[in-house]
């Protein structure tokens, strides 16, 4: 019967402390393999960014960010006592952009760049003391924060692993993507000259530095999900660079592609067949579970099965809308929207009691309930285009209760990950080991996150901590200063820039 297809589906989206802490397991062993090997799914890739600012750097930089819901074109400026200012404009990257040639994604970011200077220019722009003999006395010198995979060989150079995140520009993996922005500028005579190279998630963990006078994590929840953290360099066995004794360097794990090959991951039907669909099948599975990109169309394929349920439809009577049936149709913030309308202002998820999914009625919530339903039902016609008629308040229920199991998986997994981290840094250990290891017990430590997830989805924190909790225990869980580092790439890059021009200097 219905409730039973419902429990089912409860069952396989419901992950316990034994999983949790399996998966985290896994998790570690992927990372020990990245940091050894190169060419691994867990990429860990060294950034050549040694360490974490502390708040006294100064100076005024130009910065890209390209990866995340926007291009963004940021002046940053940083002053000094931990506070900075930036101001930014925002560019749309069409599809056509998205999936055509390097070149004219390149052009584009130019573009974009010469639009921001032309109304944005300063005077007060850093440099190094001693230009380049090769580079204009006027150029502006700019931090590029790229959010995809990049083998990274200086602070300034890299090329492009793979796209992620619904990228697949043609000619671009395997070139250096620096040169790609440089020889952009280079075409439209634009004096600029980019000399750092940042994954958002290194952005995101220094500007969490700055702000906050020290820090070890950054994430990224956002359209994709990621992590960077510092290592010490004798654990990143792959790196053959300058190693001096005790030196540490920040690592870009590229989490994103923790197991691709499906071994520790709860994986469902649904699962399978977003990946299946996806530009990049058998890539990026974990980020499948987790990001922004992937949660709307995990709710709407689940949406789907119970709209198609055989012998009877156990959703809006067995009726589909154009949006339910198109690819990537629905988008996470719609569910963001339904989770908001009944967790409500006090943030409770367990504030209302229903009755088994599968038989609410009007009748049998009380008016509390039915009104935040009535609410939810409003946003599923908007959303979804469903006529009011067609929509009763037990779809609502059930279509609440999708969002949350989707987002609660995600939000458990992305605490999982920070957890790895936490136990890969000794930091913290799974529970009933030894603690005598645990560098200093103490310690605050510090987790910058950024993205649309962790800062609009309602209760993802909460959800992560949850995880955070079960696998290292609440003790080290409580340590954990999680803060959202706001603008984190634009500054990151900046930071990094100025680490650049200090050594052309
Ligand atoms: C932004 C950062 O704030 O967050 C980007 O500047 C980052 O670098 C992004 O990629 C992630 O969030 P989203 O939701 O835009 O993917
Ligand atoms: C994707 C990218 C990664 C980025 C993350 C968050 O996983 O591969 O580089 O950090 O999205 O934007």
């Amino acid at each position: 019967d219905a409730q039973s297809v419902i429990d089912l589906i409860d069952r396989q989206f419901t992950l316990g402390p034994e999983k949790l802490i399996s998966i985290t397991k896994g998790f570690l062993e992927e990372m020990e393999l990245g940091l050894a090997n190169y060419g691994k799914p867990l990429a860990m890739i060294p950034t050549f960014v040694s360490g974490v600012p502390d708040g006294s750097e100064t100076g005024t930089f130009l910065a890209l960010d390209l990866g995340g819901t926007n291009l963004r074109v940021c002046e940053v400026v940083l002053n000094g006592d931990k506070t900075f200012s930036l101001v930014q404009q925002k560019f749309k990257v069409s599809e056509t952009l998205k999936t055509g040639e390097a070149k004219a994604l390149f052009d584009y970011i130019a573009d974009s760049v010469d639009a921001f200077l032309t109304t944005h220019a300063t005077t007060e722009y850093n440099s190094p003391k001693t230009a380049p003999a090769d580079v204009a006395p006027d150029v502006v010198y700019l931090g590029f924060t790229f959010s995809f995979p990049v083998d990274q060989t200086a602070l300034g150079a890299g090329k492009i692993l793979t796209w992620t995140k619904g990228f697949s520009t043609k000619n671009a993996v395997g070139h250096d993507v620096v040169q790609l922005l440089q020889d952009a500028f280079n075409r439209k005579n634009m004096h600029v000259k980019c000399v750092a190279l940042v994954n958002d998630t290194v952005g995101t963990l220094l500007t969490h530095a700055y702000t906050a006078g020290g820090s070890h994590i950054g994430a990224i929840f956002g359209t994709g999900t990621n992590g960077a953290y510092v290592e010490d360099l004798e654990k990143i066995k792959k790196y053959n660079g300058p190693a001096n004794k005790g030196g540490t360097m920040i690592i870009n794990c590229e989490w994103g592609a923790f197991n691709n090959s499906k071994s520790h991951l709860p994986i469902t039907p649904y699962d399978n067949t977003i990946d299946r669909l996806s530009i990049n099948p058998g890539f990026q599975v974990f980020e499948k579970f987790i990001s922004g990109m992937y949660l709307g169309e995990t709710a709407r394929q689940i949406i789907l099965s119970l709209v198609d349920a055989v012998p009877k439809p156990i959703l809006f009577g067995g009726a589909s809308t154009g949006p339910l049936n198109e690819h990537y149709g629905l988008d996470t913030s719609f569910m963001s929207k339904v989770e908001d309308l009944w967790i409500g202002e006090d943030k409770s998820e367990d504030a209302f009691i229903l009755p088994p999914l599968a038989s609410v009625n009007d009748s049998n919530v009380g008016p509390k309930v039915a009104s935040k339903l009535e609410k939810i039902k409003q946003v599923i016609v908007e959303v979804l285009g469903y006529k009011p008629g067609q929509v009763t308040l037990r779809d609502a229920a059930i279509v609440r209760w999708i969002c949350f199991i989707t987002a609660r998986r995600a939000g458990l997994l992305s605490g999982l990950a920070v957890a790895a981290i936490l136990v890969q840094t000794n930091h913290a250990v799974f529970p009933g080991q030894s603690s005598a290891n645990i560098k200093h017990p103490n310690e605050i430590i510090g987790v910058g996150v950024d993205g649309s997830l962790v800062e609009h989805y309602p209760n993802f924190q909460q959800r992560m901590r949850e995880s955070i909790a079960t696998i290292i225990g609440s003790d080290t869980e409580k340590r954990v200063n999680i803060g959202l580092a706001k603008d984190g790439s634009g500054v990151g890059a900046a930071l990094c820039a100025l680490q650049a021009l200090k050594q052309l200097s």
